[in-house]
């Protein structure tokens, strides 16, 4: 199917309250709305480091937080608020070969650069949350 760019309607906006956020297909693009203190916002629902989607994320005091190595995004902006934790509890308990192999993950990881989330215009019309993709 061919994607043709455009305003398409994403949600009603009764179903994103103030302070919670919804992944959505939009024209066949994921798309994370969030409902901060000024309004709707829409994002391309991957995260800007590793691509994991950020609807299984968390969203709260105005930032996106990533379930997968917790980078931290501006919920009004998409901006890089805090870098990816390579951190994991109970690390230290591991098998030596087990420690040495996440130490190797760890250092790539450390080179994969963290981008800011790719916001989308959003509109509220009727009761209807629009987003152009
Ligand atoms: S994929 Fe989101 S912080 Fe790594």
């Amino acid at each position: 199917m061919v994607h043709v760019t455009g305003w398409y309607k994403a949600a009603e906006a009764k179903d994103v309250p103030q302070g919670t956020m919804k992944g959505v297909e939009v024209g066949g693009t994921k798309v994370l709305l969030t409902h901060g203190s000024s309004g709707i916002r829409a994002f391309e629902d991957r995260c800007g480091h590793m691509s994991a989607p950020m609807s299984i994320g968390t969203f709260k005091g105005g930032v996106i937080k990533c379930a997968l190595h917790a980078a931290v995004f501006d919920a009004e902006t998409g901006a890089v608020r805090g870098q990816p934790q390579m951190h994991m509890d109970g690390a230290a308990k591991l098998p030596p070969e087990l420690m040495e192999a996440m130490m190797k993950m760890g250092q790539i990881m450390a080179q994969i650069r963290c981008d800011p989330m790719r916001p989308f215009p959003v509109a509220v019309e009727s009761g209807s949350i629009m987003v152009y993709v």
